[in-house]
């Protein structure tokens, strides 16, 4: 089998970057591990910058993001027993959508599937070959049978645990990272949303984080132990602690409903540059990761994608390869600005178990400078929607 752009993994990186390059006359073929059952229905991100929502609108698919996720202007930042709005639209003049990253990911595959793409769920024993040629292959297994799939291109989309990352000489690669002490306790509730807008907490108990994802359903997350288990936590613990975190002096309640589903997730920032080699491009997860504090992740991914489109569309036109070299260098000036805006709000707002008070204290100070000063908020908020320039 023979393609134009082989694609490891379908995510929102490797499904969005098929999509936009079929509508510029490419082709490619993306491999999944999983069921598409299963990619449908991960629960994971859930805010998209303004940057994103126009990509997935201008490539058509947009319409159910904009009837079904939820446009917000603003969030609260609530701490010391006060509730500050940050004005996204009034401090940037762009906002944000909530809308689930599996509902995106149907979305693409919807849109893969209408256009007769190739989407091929469940191989296994992906391998990477000959990316220092210029006929490099995609090794795997489906259906029980050995699949070579030659290529022009091949496209690194698997995520943190994938294959293709290493597929890069680990002396051409320098990996960077910090693992957080902490983890997020995220929550899917039946019931009606606390407030308009999302709701950071920054409590002496630890962080917590109130976001939404239709009328009915609410998503809530809350500084937990990253080594500890769902079942240690009943619901009535859950909303024991969510109430003593999140609400206000000023009777501000969370809204409280049926738990019908819990996880835990670790933190880490991560970096692993070069993203390219030869034939090979990393894009999303495979490449960096970010704690979800700053709702980064899946706009990075998205924003690697756009870069990628961009340069592949020129190769295919006109066979100068100056954007797909400059690939790696271009993509890494986003990443670690939101690399260093995620660790940035990830230390304003969780209970560090490393600081001093006099730490604590210059937290505090901090939060009241990002809520009062209007330079501060300006600069939190275009890191925010993702509109800061680069
Ligand atoms: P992924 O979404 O990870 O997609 C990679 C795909 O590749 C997967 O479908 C995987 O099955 C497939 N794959 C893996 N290995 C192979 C292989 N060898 N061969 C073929 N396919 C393979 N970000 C936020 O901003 N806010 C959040 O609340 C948030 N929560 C998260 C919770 C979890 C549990 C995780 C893991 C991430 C979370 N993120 C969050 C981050 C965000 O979801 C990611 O940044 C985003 O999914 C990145 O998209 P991607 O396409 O690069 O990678
Ligand atoms: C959500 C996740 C985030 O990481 C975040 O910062 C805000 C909202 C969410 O899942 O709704």
């Amino acid at each position: 089998m023979r393609t134009q752009v082989g694609i490891v993994g379908a995510g929102p990186a490797g499904l969005l970057l098929s999509h936009l390059l079929h509508l510029n006359g490419i082709e490619s073929v993306v491999l999944e591990t999983r069921a598409r059952d299963q990619i449908e229905s991960t629960i994971r991100a859930g805010v998209l910058e303004q940057g994103t929502m126009d990509l997935l609108t201008e490539s058509g698919v947009g319409d159910r993001m904009k009837a079904e996720g939820a446009l917000h202007h603003g969030f609260e930042l609530a701490f010391d027993g006060k509730r500050r709005r940050i004005d996204l639209k009034d401090l940037t003049g762009h906002a944000i959508t909530v809308y689930a990253q599996h509902e995106v990911i149907k979305d693409l595959v919807a849109a893969r599937v209408a256009a007769g793409g190739s989407v091929v769920f469940g191989v296994s024993d992906v391998s990477i070959h000959g990316i220092e040629t210029t006929s490099p292959s995609l090794h795997y297994v489906h259906d029980g049978q050995p699949h070579v799939l030659d290529c022009d291109f091949i496209i690194g989309c698997d995520g943190s645990q994938g294959v293709s990352r290493t597929a890069i000489p680990q002396s051409l690669r320098r990996d960077y990272e910090r693992v957080f002490p902490f983890g997020w306790f995220g929550i899917l509730v039946e019931g009606g949303p606390t407030a308009e807008e999302l709701i950071y907490a920054r409590n002496d108990r630890g962080f917590a984080l109130v976001s939404t994802r239709s009328p009915n359903v609410q998503r809530m997350y809350f500084q937990c132990d990253p080594k500890d288990s769902v079942d240690a936590w009943s619901d009535d613990r859950i909303w024991a602690e969510m109430h003593a975190r999140v609400d206000s002096a000023d009777g501000q309640q969370v809204v409280d409903g049926r738990i019908f589903q819990k996880n835990i997730v670790g933190m880490r920032s991560f970096v692993s540059a070069t993203m390219q080699h030869g034939r090979l491009f990393l894009a999303g997860d495979a490449a960096h990761i970010v704690p979800p504090t700053g709702a980064k992740g899946l706009n990075l991914a998205v924003s690697d994608v756009r870069i990628l489109k961009n340069a592949l569309g020129e190769y295919y036109k006109t066979g100068k390869g100056e954007l797909l070299a400059a690939y790696s260098e271009t993509a890494l000036k986003r990443i670690w600005r939101a690399e260093h805006f995620s660790y940035w709000m990830t230390r304003l707002m969780h209970r560090l178990d490393d600081a001093s008070p006099f730490e604590q204290q210059l937290q505090l100070a901090e939060l009241e400078h990002v809520t009062t000063s209007r330079t501060a908020a300006k600069s939190m908020a275009e890191n925010y929607v993702g509109s800061v320039v680069v």
